[in-house]
């Protein structure tokens, strides 16, 4: 299969002082997270907020420098590369905002927004068109600015963005989580209109199981920074092996992340909503394994 992204044991951790500069709170957003892009399969990844998720989106874009582990586009490792050799891998690997109310620059015209990301040989007035067209925006838009449009359009807007230049893999960073149920339909529809279309490999991100059960080949399921769970996206849905996978599909047993560290830190971070966590789980961290053939699990349950 062929790989477009591929994340080996990324690491990312965030410290924040407090305002006083004297008190640091260290949060791992992401610890040991591995991940392959196959052209042609939807990846979801899902988890509820806080699991790492648009940390995971960013760093796959190196927007965010990991403090350990590797990023590799076609095979290449460019994890160190400047934000100047990174220019071609961010026109083919383009990411969609989570909340298109803040990733529209309030200042820009729609068709300056547009044109900022088309290469600049393409940057006329036809091009902006053919892309407002292909996302059902009317082209008298142009001239309007994003106050004046409503989410949906906005996030019509977002994806024309993420298109222009033809990308190969658009990362979705949750597109449709502030709309209500009625556009989020549409958004879901015009998004799997212009994979076929365009012929793209989108990396879907949501918490919503059911969403991107529905939209992707195969699911990564995480939870606070470690991937738990990982495979086609039928058996993740279906038969569900990780019992955070199990309260997802179940809201009335889903617990929401506390943010703080878990009281037993060596051991499994779900051990506090787990209700079938055995004496190991409580100082040691289960690795993914390989249970069935493209599932893979981290829970010792399945040891
Ligand atoms: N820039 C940042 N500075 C400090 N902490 C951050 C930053 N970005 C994310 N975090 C923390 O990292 C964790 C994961 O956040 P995020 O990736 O936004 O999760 P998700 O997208 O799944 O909701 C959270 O605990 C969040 O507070
Ligand atoms: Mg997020």
């Amino acid at each position: 299969m062929d790989k477009i992204l591929r994340c080996e044991k990324i690491r990312k951790v965030f410290i924040v002082k407090d305002f006083l500069g004297v008190n640091k709170r260290t949060t791992v957003a992401l610890n040991d997270i591995s991940i392959n892009i196959e052209k042609g399969l939807n990846t979801g990844i899902v988890g509820e907020s806080g699991s790492g998720k648009t940390t995971l989106a960013r760093t796959m874009l190196l927007l965010i420098k990991p403090d350990a582990g590797s990023v590799y586009y076609r095979e290449k490792e460019i994890t160190h590369l400047s934000d100047n050799n990174l220019r071609d891998f961010r026109s083919k690997v383009r990411i969609i905002f989570q909340n298109p109310y803040k990733s529209l620059n309030p200042r820009l015209t729609i068709e300056r927004t547009i044109k900022e990301a088309l290469p600049s040989c393409d940057s006329h007035k036809q091009k902006v068109e053919d892309i407002l067209a292909q996302v059902g925006i009317p082209k008298t838009y142009r001239t309007k600015y994003p106050h004046q449009l409503s989410g949906g359009e906005r996030q019509r807007i977002a994806i024309a963005r993420a298109l222009a230049g033809i990308p190969e893999c658009v990362i979705a960073d949750e597109p449709t989580g502030n709309l209500d149920a009625t556009t989020e339909v549409h958004i879901l529809r015009l998004l799997e209109k212009l994979k076929e279309k365009f012929n793209l490999t989108y990396v879907f991100i949501s918490h919503n199981l059911k969403i991107v059960s529905d939209i992707c080949n195969k699911i990564a399921v995480m939870y606070k920074g470690r991937i738990v769970e990982e495979g086609d996206a039928c058996d993740v849905s279906k038969n569900p092996l990780h019992p955070y996978t199990k309260a997802l599909w179940n809201p009335d047993i889903a617990q929401p992340i506390d943010e703080k560290q878990t009281k037993y830190s060596e051991g499994c971070a779900f051990i506090d909503s787990c209700t079938s966590r055995k004496e190991r789980c409580f100082c040691e961290n289960p690795e993914i394994i390989e249970k069935e053939k493209n599932h893979s699990v981290a829970c010792f349950l399945y040891e």
